[in-house]
Protein backbone atom coordinates (compact mmCIF):
# COMPACT_ATOMS: atom_id res chain seq x y z
CA UNK A 1 0.00 0.00 0.00
CA UNK A 2 1.33 3.94 -0.89
CA UNK A 3 2.76 4.98 2.17
CA UNK A 4 1.52 7.25 4.26
CA UNK A 5 -1.28 4.51 5.43
CA UNK A 6 -2.73 3.69 8.49
CA UNK A 7 -2.39 0.11 10.18
CA UNK A 8 -4.85 -0.93 12.42
CA UNK A 9 -4.46 -4.02 14.52
CA UNK A 10 -7.17 -5.71 15.01
CA UNK A 11 -5.65 -8.14 17.80
CA UNK A 12 -5.20 -4.54 19.85
CA UNK A 13 -8.40 -3.90 19.51
CA UNK A 14 -10.17 -7.20 20.25
CA UNK A 15 -7.73 -7.49 23.90
CA UNK A 16 -9.26 -3.57 24.52
CA UNK A 17 -12.88 -4.43 23.90
CA UNK A 18 -12.53 -7.35 26.11
CA UNK A 19 -11.14 -5.65 28.81
CA UNK A 20 -13.41 -3.03 28.88
CA UNK A 21 -16.56 -5.62 28.91
CA UNK A 22 -14.77 -7.63 31.88
CA UNK A 23 -14.13 -4.42 34.13
CA UNK A 24 -17.49 -2.72 32.96
CA UNK A 25 -19.29 -5.84 34.35
CA UNK A 26 -18.56 -4.63 37.87
CA UNK A 27 -21.47 -2.12 37.23
CA UNK A 28 -24.79 -2.95 36.77
CA UNK A 29 -27.06 -1.67 33.86
CA UNK A 30 -24.22 -0.21 31.74
CA UNK A 31 -23.68 0.72 28.67
CA UNK A 32 -20.39 1.44 26.28
CA UNK A 33 -21.02 3.68 23.22
CA UNK A 34 -18.08 4.34 21.31
CA UNK A 35 -17.41 7.49 20.64
CA UNK A 36 -17.17 7.04 16.88
CA UNK A 37 -15.32 10.57 16.56
CA UNK A 38 -12.17 8.95 17.17
CA UNK A 39 -12.28 6.89 14.57
CA UNK A 40 -15.13 6.05 11.79
CA UNK A 41 -13.66 3.74 9.40
CA UNK A 42 -15.39 0.54 9.16
CA UNK A 43 -12.36 -1.75 9.90
CA UNK A 44 -12.70 -0.53 13.91
CA UNK A 45 -16.23 -0.01 13.43
CA UNK A 46 -16.89 -4.15 13.22
CA UNK A 47 -15.01 -5.70 16.19
CA UNK A 48 -16.82 -2.54 18.21
CA UNK A 49 -20.61 -3.57 16.70
CA UNK A 50 -19.66 -7.32 17.44
CA UNK A 51 -19.05 -6.89 21.15
CA UNK A 52 -22.56 -5.04 21.20
CA UNK A 53 -21.41 -1.62 22.00
CA UNK A 54 -23.68 0.95 20.55
CA UNK A 55 -22.22 4.45 19.74
CA UNK A 56 -22.22 8.07 20.04
CA UNK A 57 -22.60 10.60 17.90
CA UNK A 58 -21.89 14.10 17.29
CA UNK A 59 -22.83 15.08 13.96
CA UNK A 60 -25.29 13.69 11.17
CA UNK A 61 -22.59 11.87 9.38
CA UNK A 62 -21.49 10.19 12.05
CA UNK A 63 -24.77 8.81 12.99
CA UNK A 64 -25.28 8.09 9.21
CA UNK A 65 -21.63 5.95 9.46
CA UNK A 66 -22.84 4.13 12.50
CA UNK A 67 -26.02 3.60 10.81
CA UNK A 68 -24.43 2.30 7.96
CA UNK A 69 -21.68 -0.04 9.93
CA UNK A 70 -24.82 -1.62 11.31
CA UNK A 71 -25.06 -0.69 14.79
CA UNK A 72 -29.07 -0.07 15.96
CA UNK A 73 -30.17 3.27 16.23
CA UNK A 74 -31.47 2.36 19.54
CA UNK A 75 -27.99 2.04 20.73
CA UNK A 76 -26.98 5.07 19.50
CA UNK A 77 -26.99 9.06 21.75
CA UNK A 78 -26.65 11.97 19.84
CA UNK A 79 -24.67 15.16 21.53
CA UNK A 80 -23.03 18.28 19.95
CA UNK A 81 -23.86 22.38 20.91
CA UNK A 82 -25.01 23.18 17.65
CA UNK A 83 -26.89 20.00 15.85
CA UNK A 84 -28.84 21.07 12.59
CA UNK A 85 -31.85 20.27 11.55
CA UNK A 86 -31.20 17.87 8.95
CA UNK A 87 -29.10 16.00 11.59
CA UNK A 88 -31.81 16.03 13.99
CA UNK A 89 -34.25 14.83 11.31
CA UNK A 90 -32.44 12.08 10.47
CA UNK A 91 -32.04 11.05 14.17
CA UNK A 92 -35.59 11.75 14.62
CA UNK A 93 -36.18 9.38 11.58
CA UNK A 94 -33.80 6.37 12.58
CA UNK A 95 -35.83 6.65 16.68
CA UNK A 96 -31.79 6.62 18.21
CA UNK A 97 -31.65 5.96 22.26
CA UNK A 98 -31.35 9.62 23.12
CA UNK A 99 -30.42 13.25 22.03
CA UNK A 100 -28.04 14.54 24.46
CA UNK A 101 -29.46 18.26 24.38
CA UNK A 102 -26.61 21.07 25.08
CA UNK A 103 -29.43 24.27 25.58
CA UNK A 104 -32.74 25.59 25.61
CA UNK A 105 -33.03 26.67 22.23
CA UNK A 106 -31.96 23.54 20.80
CA UNK A 107 -35.11 21.85 23.00
CA UNK A 108 -37.12 23.86 21.48
CA UNK A 109 -36.17 22.99 17.66
CA UNK A 110 -35.98 18.87 18.12
CA UNK A 111 -39.45 19.68 19.89
CA UNK A 112 -40.41 21.70 16.72
CA UNK A 113 -39.31 18.75 14.31
CA UNK A 114 -40.31 16.21 16.15
CA UNK A 115 -43.75 17.24 16.27
CA UNK A 116 -43.70 17.90 12.89
CA UNK A 117 -42.86 14.20 12.38
CA UNK A 118 -45.17 13.23 14.90
CA UNK A 119 -42.83 11.44 16.68
CA UNK A 120 -41.42 11.71 20.34
CA UNK A 121 -37.34 12.36 21.07
CA UNK A 122 -35.66 10.87 24.25
CA UNK A 123 -33.73 13.19 25.54
CA UNK A 124 -31.09 14.20 28.41
CA UNK A 125 -29.62 17.26 29.05
CA UNK A 126 -25.86 17.83 28.99
CA UNK A 127 -24.58 19.35 32.11
CA UNK A 128 -21.40 21.76 32.47
CA UNK A 129 -20.28 20.14 35.84
CA UNK A 130 -17.22 22.87 36.61
CA UNK A 131 -15.27 19.88 37.12
CA UNK A 132 -11.54 20.51 35.59
CA UNK A 133 -10.08 17.52 33.91
CA UNK A 134 -6.40 18.41 34.12
CA UNK A 135 -5.87 17.80 30.95
CA UNK A 136 -5.04 19.78 27.31
CA UNK A 137 -6.67 23.42 27.24
CA UNK A 138 -8.32 22.66 23.93
CA UNK A 139 -9.67 19.06 25.16
CA UNK A 140 -11.23 20.19 28.31
CA UNK A 141 -14.92 20.81 28.24
CA UNK A 142 -16.50 20.70 31.21
CA UNK A 143 -15.53 24.11 32.86
CA UNK A 144 -17.91 27.31 33.00
CA UNK A 145 -15.64 28.82 30.48
CA UNK A 146 -16.16 25.83 27.93
CA UNK A 147 -19.44 26.24 25.55
CA UNK A 148 -20.75 22.70 26.40
CA UNK A 149 -23.63 21.69 28.51
CA UNK A 150 -26.21 23.60 30.48
CA UNK A 151 -24.69 25.55 33.97
CA UNK A 152 -26.43 23.41 37.11
CA UNK A 153 -28.52 26.60 38.18
CA UNK A 154 -30.35 26.48 35.37
CA UNK A 155 -30.57 23.00 34.79
CA UNK A 156 -34.71 22.44 37.21
CA UNK A 157 -36.64 24.97 35.23
CA UNK A 158 -35.42 22.99 31.57
CA UNK A 159 -36.02 19.53 32.91
CA UNK A 160 -39.34 21.30 33.52
CA UNK A 161 -39.65 22.86 30.74
CA UNK A 162 -38.72 19.19 28.56
CA UNK A 163 -41.53 17.30 30.77
CA UNK A 164 -44.44 19.18 29.96
CA UNK A 165 -43.50 19.02 26.27
CA UNK A 166 -45.51 16.78 24.33
CA UNK A 167 -43.03 15.53 21.79
CA UNK A 168 -40.11 15.08 24.13
CA UNK A 169 -38.91 11.97 26.50
CA UNK A 170 -36.80 13.84 29.39
CA UNK A 171 -34.59 10.42 30.01
CA UNK A 172 -31.67 11.92 32.16
CA UNK A 173 -28.50 14.03 32.50
CA UNK A 174 -25.43 13.37 30.79
CA UNK A 175 -21.67 15.05 31.82
CA UNK A 176 -18.46 15.14 29.55
CA UNK A 177 -15.66 16.54 31.22
CA UNK A 178 -12.81 16.34 28.46
CA UNK A 179 -10.14 14.01 27.29
CA UNK A 180 -6.62 11.94 27.47
CA UNK A 181 -7.74 12.17 31.48
CA UNK A 182 -5.18 9.61 33.08
CA UNK A 183 -5.56 10.06 36.09
CA UNK A 184 -8.34 9.19 38.20
CA UNK A 185 -8.86 12.08 40.24
CA UNK A 186 -11.12 14.28 37.68
CA UNK A 187 -13.50 11.13 37.20
CA UNK A 188 -14.07 10.85 41.00
CA UNK A 189 -14.91 14.69 41.47
CA UNK A 190 -17.35 13.86 38.22
CA UNK A 191 -18.69 11.24 40.40
CA UNK A 192 -19.56 13.61 43.37
CA UNK A 193 -20.84 16.18 40.86
CA UNK A 194 -23.23 13.51 39.33
CA UNK A 195 -24.53 12.55 43.09
CA UNK A 196 -24.79 16.32 44.06
CA UNK A 197 -27.03 16.97 41.09
CA UNK A 198 -28.87 13.72 41.01
CA UNK A 199 -29.35 14.84 44.93
CA UNK A 200 -30.71 18.09 43.85
CA UNK A 201 -32.94 17.23 41.55
CA UNK A 202 -34.63 14.38 43.52
CA UNK A 203 -35.38 17.18 46.52
CA UNK A 204 -36.75 19.26 43.68
CA UNK A 205 -39.22 15.96 42.90
CA UNK A 206 -37.33 14.92 39.19
CA UNK A 207 -36.45 11.36 38.98
CA UNK A 208 -33.66 10.38 36.49
CA UNK A 209 -33.52 7.12 34.32
CA UNK A 210 -30.05 7.63 33.09
CA UNK A 211 -26.68 8.89 34.00
CA UNK A 212 -24.40 9.53 31.20
CA UNK A 213 -20.73 9.98 31.91
CA UNK A 214 -19.06 10.61 28.65
CA UNK A 215 -15.47 9.69 27.66
CA UNK A 216 -12.48 11.04 28.41
CA UNK A 217 -10.16 7.82 29.99
CA UNK A 218 -6.60 8.40 28.90
CA UNK A 219 -3.86 6.49 27.21
CA UNK A 220 -0.31 5.47 27.57
CA UNK A 221 1.40 7.98 24.66
CA UNK A 222 4.40 7.22 26.44
CA UNK A 223 4.71 3.62 26.45
CA UNK A 224 2.90 2.34 23.59
CA UNK A 225 4.28 -1.19 22.73
CA UNK A 226 3.92 -1.99 27.08
CA UNK A 227 1.46 -0.72 28.19
CA UNK A 228 -1.30 -1.02 25.34
CA UNK A 229 -4.33 -1.56 27.09
CA UNK A 230 -5.55 1.34 29.18
CA UNK A 231 -6.07 0.88 33.01
CA UNK A 232 -10.07 -0.37 32.70
CA UNK A 233 -10.18 -1.09 35.93
CA UNK A 234 -9.46 1.61 38.12
CA UNK A 235 -11.61 3.86 35.77
CA UNK A 236 -14.96 1.58 35.96
CA UNK A 237 -14.17 1.04 39.80
CA UNK A 238 -14.10 4.89 40.54
CA UNK A 239 -17.51 5.15 39.06
CA UNK A 240 -18.53 1.67 40.86
CA UNK A 241 -17.40 3.04 44.20
CA UNK A 242 -18.38 6.72 44.26
CA UNK A 243 -21.66 7.06 41.64
CA UNK A 244 -24.91 6.95 43.97
CA UNK A 245 -26.86 4.63 41.09
CA UNK A 246 -30.62 5.07 42.10
CA UNK A 247 -32.68 1.25 41.37
CA UNK A 248 -32.86 0.50 37.79
CA UNK A 249 -31.02 3.60 36.63
CA UNK A 250 -29.08 2.85 33.57
CA UNK A 251 -25.68 4.39 33.51
CA UNK A 252 -24.10 5.05 29.88
CA UNK A 253 -20.42 5.61 29.30
CA UNK A 254 -19.02 7.44 25.90
CA UNK A 255 -15.36 5.94 25.54
CA UNK A 256 -13.41 6.83 22.21
CA UNK A 257 -9.63 7.04 22.61
CA UNK A 258 -9.20 5.11 25.38
CA UNK A 259 -11.05 2.29 22.85
CA UNK A 260 -9.24 2.54 19.68
CA UNK A 261 -5.64 4.96 20.41
CA UNK A 262 -3.62 1.98 20.50
CA UNK A 263 -4.41 -0.49 17.89
CA UNK A 264 -3.46 1.88 14.81
CA UNK A 265 -0.17 3.58 14.26
CA UNK A 266 0.38 5.61 11.09
CA UNK A 267 3.16 4.49 8.39
CA UNK A 268 5.09 6.68 6.57
CA UNK A 269 8.11 6.50 4.27
CA UNK A 270 11.23 8.85 4.73
CA UNK A 271 11.59 11.14 1.87
CA UNK A 272 14.66 12.69 2.77
CA UNK A 273 17.61 13.25 5.68
CA UNK A 274 18.50 16.47 5.52
CA UNK A 275 21.25 18.12 7.53
CA UNK A 276 21.28 21.71 8.76
CA UNK A 277 23.44 23.92 10.64
CA UNK A 278 22.24 22.79 14.28
CA UNK A 279 19.82 19.98 12.86
CA UNK A 280 19.21 17.08 11.58
CA UNK A 281 15.36 16.54 9.82
CA UNK A 282 14.02 13.07 9.01
CA UNK A 283 11.37 14.34 6.53
CA UNK A 284 8.53 12.03 6.14
CA UNK A 285 5.83 11.17 3.41
CA UNK A 286 3.00 12.20 6.18
CA UNK A 287 2.82 15.32 7.71
CA UNK A 288 -0.24 17.27 9.88
CA UNK A 289 -2.72 16.31 7.22
CA UNK A 290 -2.61 12.55 8.22
CA UNK A 291 -2.30 13.19 12.26
CA UNK A 292 -2.96 16.58 13.40
CA UNK A 293 -2.64 16.14 16.75
CA UNK A 294 1.01 17.49 17.60
CA UNK A 295 0.75 20.25 15.68
CA UNK A 296 -2.93 21.21 17.35
CA UNK A 297 -2.17 19.85 20.74
CA UNK A 298 1.48 19.38 20.57
CA UNK A 299 0.68 15.99 21.35
CA UNK A 300 3.78 13.27 21.36
CA UNK A 301 3.22 10.31 19.29
CA UNK A 302 6.09 7.66 19.78
CA UNK A 303 7.96 7.00 16.61
CA UNK A 304 9.72 4.07 15.51
CA UNK A 305 12.23 3.39 12.64
CA UNK A 306 10.82 -0.31 11.33
CA UNK A 307 13.90 -0.40 9.18
CA UNK A 308 16.83 0.63 11.29
CA UNK A 309 18.83 -0.80 14.28
CA UNK A 310 21.96 1.29 13.68
CA UNK A 311 23.34 3.53 16.47
CA UNK A 312 21.11 6.68 17.63
CA UNK A 313 21.45 9.85 16.15
CA UNK A 314 19.23 12.99 17.37
CA UNK A 315 16.27 14.13 14.19
CA UNK A 316 13.64 16.40 14.04
CA UNK A 317 11.00 14.59 12.41
CA UNK A 318 8.83 16.73 9.74
CA UNK A 319 6.31 16.32 7.44
CA UNK A 320 6.19 17.86 3.92
CA UNK A 321 3.32 20.03 4.40
CA UNK A 322 4.00 23.61 3.86
CA UNK A 323 3.46 25.22 7.17
CA UNK A 324 6.16 25.51 10.45
CA UNK A 325 4.18 23.42 12.62
CA UNK A 326 4.04 20.28 10.65
CA UNK A 327 6.41 18.80 12.76
CA UNK A 328 6.01 14.94 14.09
CA UNK A 329 8.37 15.35 16.80
CA UNK A 330 11.50 17.61 17.88
CA UNK A 331 15.19 16.33 18.91
CA UNK A 332 14.40 12.50 19.06
CA UNK A 333 16.80 9.77 19.26
CA UNK A 334 16.41 7.11 16.18
CA UNK A 335 18.68 4.72 14.98
CA UNK A 336 20.78 6.44 12.11
CA UNK A 337 17.69 6.69 9.53
CA UNK A 338 17.99 7.02 5.26
CA UNK A 339 15.82 7.87 2.61
CA UNK A 340 13.43 4.85 2.46
CA UNK A 341 13.47 3.66 5.85
CA UNK A 342 9.84 2.88 6.78
CA UNK A 343 8.64 4.73 10.07
CA UNK A 344 6.03 4.52 12.25
CA UNK A 345 4.13 6.82 14.84
CA UNK A 346 2.07 5.02 17.01
CA UNK A 347 -1.07 5.27 19.26
CA UNK A 348 -2.75 7.33 16.02
CA UNK A 349 -5.77 5.11 16.29
CA UNK A 350 -7.64 7.95 17.71
CA UNK A 351 -8.31 11.37 16.09
CA UNK A 352 -5.80 10.31 13.88
CA UNK A 353 -7.53 9.32 10.56
CA UNK A 354 -10.76 11.00 11.44
CA UNK A 355 -8.86 14.01 11.48
CA UNK A 356 -7.24 13.69 8.52
CA UNK A 357 -7.35 16.88 6.02
CA UNK A 358 -6.82 17.18 2.27
CA UNK A 359 -4.95 20.61 2.70
CA UNK A 360 -2.23 21.06 0.35
CA UNK A 361 -4.42 19.11 -1.89
CA UNK A 362 -3.19 16.14 -0.63
CA UNK A 363 -4.91 12.56 -0.63
CA UNK A 364 -7.05 11.04 2.27
CA UNK A 365 -4.96 8.06 4.09
CA UNK A 366 -5.81 4.62 3.24
CA UNK A 367 -6.06 2.28 6.04
CA UNK A 368 -5.44 -1.41 6.47
CA UNK A 369 -5.13 -4.17 8.75
CA UNK A 370 -2.18 -6.22 7.09
CA UNK A 371 1.03 -4.47 7.21
N1 LIG B 1 -18.41 12.20 24.57
C1 LIG B 1 -18.38 13.48 24.16
C2 LIG B 1 -19.58 14.32 24.34
C3 LIG B 1 -17.22 14.02 23.59
O1 LIG B 1 -17.19 15.28 23.21
C4 LIG B 1 -16.06 13.18 23.44
C5 LIG B 1 -14.84 13.69 22.85
C6 LIG B 1 -16.16 11.85 23.87
C7 LIG B 1 -17.34 11.39 24.44
C8 LIG B 1 -15.02 10.88 23.74
O2 LIG B 1 -13.91 11.27 24.47
P1 LIG B 1 -12.64 10.30 24.61
O3 LIG B 1 -13.08 9.07 25.38
O4 LIG B 1 -12.17 9.94 23.26
O5 LIG B 1 -11.66 11.10 25.36
N2 LIG B 1 -9.30 15.51 18.97
C9 LIG B 1 -8.85 15.49 20.33
C10 LIG B 1 -9.87 14.88 21.25
C11 LIG B 1 -11.21 15.57 21.20
C12 LIG B 1 -12.27 14.90 22.05
C13 LIG B 1 -13.60 15.47 21.77
N3 LIG B 1 -14.69 14.89 22.50
C14 LIG B 1 -7.51 14.76 20.40
O6 LIG B 1 -7.03 14.33 19.37
O7 LIG B 1 -6.92 14.64 21.46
Amino acid sequence: MQTPFYHYDLNILEQTLCAIEEHSAQLENVHIHYAIKANANPLILKPILNHNFGIDCVSGGEVQAAIDAGFAPSSIVFAGVGKADWEIDLALELGIACFNVESEAELDVIQERAALKNKVANIAFRVNPNVDAHTHANITTGLAENKFGIEIPMLEPIIRKAIALPNIAFKGIHFHIGSQITEMEPFEALCHKVNEVQDLLESKGIELESINVGGGLGVDYDNPETNYIPDFKSYFDVFRKNLKMRAGQQLHFELGRAIVAQCGRLITKVLYVKQGTSKQFVIVDAGMTELIRPALYDAHHKIVNLSSEDELQKYDVVGPICESSDVFAKDILLPMTKRGDIIALLSAGAYGETMASKYNLRKLPQATTEF
